[in-house]
């Protein structure tokens, strides 16, 4: 059997197709006609997204340096978006079409020619779209009850950068990583996970001297690129991309992208961000609590700086799926599969008795290894070829099957998703064939 895979041709409508499927993503209400710019995730997205975010713990834990975790709130007081700047520079530019009423990001859009939607030119001014979701904390609704969803989860590292530093052994250099849930009230949310209203950051803010900042800037460019190499992403379509200038955020003195080839073209995957000490400086003006740090050699205090890394979860959630996207011809038949790194494969093996009759010995194999933490399917129902197909579309790596032979010596076949390539190996070898390929 050959795979002669044709990897580079996915739609964005395949992707929505296979996802909602194959219980991946769900548009969220879709019985109320959905809401825009949210998402539900399905029994394999919520494994895919968990894998993702497994690997990118591993990735920040390599030795060289502290990074601890943190989980901070949801709900952000106003004080703390007045001192981050946000309250007053987080928003995008906004125009509207007078005659047919529909919102663009006016970054979005050429205004000198019509309405994309309507083909009527009928622009307002430009005004400036505040990004955050506000809300009122307890009956009142007045000023000083005033509360947002965090846009970012930054904010809550640097708030608690003394209370971390102080409760636990860390000292500079050092990071502090977490994984939460954001909300941007986005003009118009797009391209599925891509852009949207509520997702999930994951975020590390590593604090410096300024003399280091520098370097540690250009190491953890070169980590992070090296977690998307290990994660199996197609390292042609990825580049980094330095900002101007003019386009750095308010609080960023230098920024790069990691940007990934996207079938609507480059964008941003990652940002990795030098924000000097804006952050610190900020709170402790606003606050009025010191957050400087005493250096024991030089006897100064010093407000340290802050080089941060930031991917969202579900943006690198659909580049994953882009990216293993493959549809291939086998036995004169097009298939699709997700050809996904088995760390990141919501399942690592489907167990499959050739026929119902074997499948007393096949569920003790897959029992044996649910137990032992793997993720593993049984599948009893249909033809094998149909089977195969089921777990090749939802990104298995391998799948395990139990035949006749096997009552007499103790072995099973497994194939391999990608090359197609089956091998016979004893029972009791699974288990080393399963961490080989997860640990690759
Ligand atoms: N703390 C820095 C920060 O939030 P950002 O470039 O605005 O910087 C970081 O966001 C990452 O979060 C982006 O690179 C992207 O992966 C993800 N992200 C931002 N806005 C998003 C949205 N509306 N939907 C999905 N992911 C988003």
């Amino acid at each position: 059997m050959s795979s002669d895979a044709n990897l580079n041709n996915v739609t964005l409508e395949q992707i929505v197709s296979l996802c909602k499927r194959r219980g991946f993503v769900y548009q969220s209400a879709e019985i109320y006609s959905g809401l825009n710019g949210v998402y539900d995730f399905g029994p394999l997205g919520t494994q895919l997204k968990q894998n993702i975010k497994n690997a990118w713990t591993k990735a920040l834990n390599t030795g060289e340096q502290d990074v601890v975790f943190m989980d901070g709130a949801i709900l952000g007081a106003q004080a703390v978006w007045q001192a981050s700047g946000h309250a007053d520079n987080f928003s995008d530019p906004l125009v509207d079409c007078q005659n047919c009423k529909k919102r663009f990001r006016a970054d979005d859009i050429n205004l000198e020619k019509p309405c994309p939607s309507c083909g009527i030119k009928k622009w307002t001014d430009i005004r400036q779209f505040k990004l955050m979701f506000e809300t009122n904390l307890g009956a009142v609704s007045d000023n000083a009850n005033i509360a947002y969803l965090r846009p970012e989860t930054a904010q809550s590292i640097f708030i608690n950068f003394k209370n971390v530093m102080s409760s636990t052994k860390v000292k500079i250099p050092f990071g502090i990583a977490q994984i939460g849930k954001a909300f941007r009230n986005e003009i118009t949310p797009k391209q599925f996970l891509f852009r949207m209203r509520e997702f999930e950051q994951m975020e590390m803010e590593f604090f410096c001297q300024e003399k280091d900042a520098n370097n540690f800037f250009e190491t953890w460019v070169e980590k992070r690129l090296n977690f998307y190499k290990k994660i199996g992403l197609d390292m042609s379509k990825i580049r980094t991309r330095v900002h101007e200038k003019d386009e750095l955020a308010h609080y960023s003195k230098n920024c790069t992208d990691v940007e990934y080839n996207f079938p609507f073209g480059w964008k941003e995957l990652e940002g990795i961000a030098y924000r000097g000490n804006f952050d610190l400086s900020q709170h402790s003006k606003f606050s009025g609590k010191d957050l400087s740090v005493f250096d024991d050699e030089t006897k100064e205090s010093y407000m340290p700086h802050v080089v941060e890394c930031s991917v969202g979860v579900d943006r690198l959630f659909l580049t994953i799926l882009f990216d293993a996207y493959t549809q291939d011809t086998v036995e004169g038949e097009t298939r699709v599969s997700l050809r996904l790194h088995p760390s990141i494969a919501p399942v690592t093996a489907a167990i499959l008795p050739l026929s119902k009759n074997l499948s007393e010995n096949s569920i003790k194999i897959y029992e044996n290894l649910k137990q032992k933490n793997f993720k593993v399917q049984h599948d009893e129902s249909g033809s094998i070829g149909k089977r195969y197909r089921r777990q090749d579309e939802i990104g298995t790596p391998v799948c395990i099957t139990y035949d006749f032979d096997s009552l007499n010596d103790n072995q099973v076949t497994i194939r391999d998703r990608d090359s197609l390539k089956q091998e016979r190996i004893s029972i009791d070898q699974i288990e080393n064939y399963l961490n080989n390929i997860l640990n690759k």
